[in-house]
């Protein structure tokens, strides 16, 4: 893989006085995570190895607890945990799809899943979101592209880095193509808890085998703690068979660590303050974005409803999003994402990060007013 300009210029940088709106990593972004949470893995018992593939019970027993919501029971038999949520990814194509058959994922979206669709030699099939309010699925060119080899269907709720979901009709629609097409639906859930109002409905299909991810990486925003888990779902006999087939895949690895997993129950237990903590950053850094500058220069951002990132539109004429982030990058110091890294229409978006800490992120947004201001007065770039 080749850098590209803008990676280039971005290294190039002094870190001293670059503002980074591309910081997507929580714990350097100056949260004050609870004191006790450094002492949790410092317990006894964390000596002891006890390997188990699917986790151990008391994990999967403590994080079903965690996860049960009204009207929404999870077994700790239906948990499987791995060592990051791109792990569980994987971990699904390999128990799904043979080399060359397909896994459909939403266009755009974060690059990520398209290289682990490829890491595992299967064929990477984006569906495309169309660009409006919502980001709804374009189900005619969905459906065109199905064929006898799709095997997986990937939604992301809400999604990165638009920050909607689909709407409970089509969510529906989509599980009944898995349901015809016998493919796996896959619901990656990683920043459900940071829905601004309600979230998304749970997805709910019995005939459909059906696979929901989560982390500890956005959940308690602890990246580096790598436990991740998913939760599976279905016809009772193709759900015994997944789970069987699933450890098997797990127990090559048996990756994640036992301290994080005995004190899993403990940790989660400060879920809600990192929510919360996170939660008022992210929709505080919102309010900042909607109410600055660049609005009067005829930039637009996209409506969301959870989520870590912001979709900010050029007004036409403006576009060319990686000339725009090169620009920011050298005269502003200033790192933001062209919306093109994630497939969003070439040229037309940038995509920031609502993490950082307010200061910074509103001396960014200052920056990012006084230089798109500037461009175009000068008509560059
Ligand atoms: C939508 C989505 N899924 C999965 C991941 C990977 O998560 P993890 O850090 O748990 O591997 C990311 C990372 O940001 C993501 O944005």
């Amino acid at each position: 893989m080749m850098p590209n300009s803008y990676s280039v210029s971005l290294d190039r940088l002094p870190s001293t006085d670059r503002v980074d709106l591309t910081e997507t990593n929580p714990s350097r972004c100056g949260f004050a995570y609870p004191q006790e949470l450094t002492r949790i893995l410092a317990g006894p018992g964390i000596l002891d190895y006890r390997p188990d593939p699917r986790g151990l019970l008391e994990a999967r027993r403590a994080l079903a607890r965690h996860l049960t919501v009204s009207g929404k029971v999870v077994e700790p038999e239906d948990i499987l945990l791995t060592a990051g949520t791109s792990e569980g990814y994987s971990h699904i194509f390999r128990l799904m799809a043979d080399p060359g058959q397909a896994v459909h994922y939403p266009m755009p979206g974060y690059p990520l899943i398209e290289y682990l669709v490829r890491l595992d030699s299967l064929r990477a099939v984006p569906y495309r979101l169309r660009g409006e309010v919502g980001w709804p699925i374009d189900r005619g060119r969905f459906e065109a592209s199905l064929s006898r080899d799709s095997r997986v269907l990937v939604d992301i709720r809400p999604h990165n880095p638009t920050g909607t979901w689909q709407d409970p009709s089509t969510t529906a629609w989509m599980l009944e193509r898995c349901a015809e097409h016998d493919m796996a639906f896959v619901s990656d859930e990683v920043f459900l808890d940071y829905s601004y109002d309600l979230p998304p409905e749970p997805i709910r299909d019995p005939r459909v085998l059906s696979f929901r991810l989560g982390g500890l990486s956005k959940t308690m925003g602890l990246p580096g703690w790598k436990l991740s888990w998913i939760v599976m779902e279905g016809p009772e006999d193709v759900l015994a068979e997944a789970r069987e087939r699933l450890e098997f895949v797990a127990d090559a690895y048996l990756s994640v660590g036992t301290p994080v997993q005995t004190a899993l129950g403990e940790i989660l237990a400060f879920a809600p303050i990192i929510r919360s903590m996170v939660l008022e950053r992210v929709k505080g850094n919102r309010k900042s974005l909607e109410n600055s500058a660049i609005i009067g220069l005829g930039w637009r951002v996209w409506q969301a409803q959870g989520g870590w990132m912001a979709l900010i539109e050029a007004p036409p004429g403006d576009d060319h999003d990686e000339g725009i982030a090169e620009m920011l990058l050298e005269r502003a110091s200033l790192a933001v994402h062209p919306g093109s890294l994630y497939g969003l229409d070439p040229g037309r978006f940038l995509v920031i990060s609502l993490l950082p800490p307010p200061e910074i992120f509103r001396m960014g947004l200052e920056r990012l007013a006084e230089t798109l201001g500037s461009i175009r007065r000068t008509g560059a770039p």
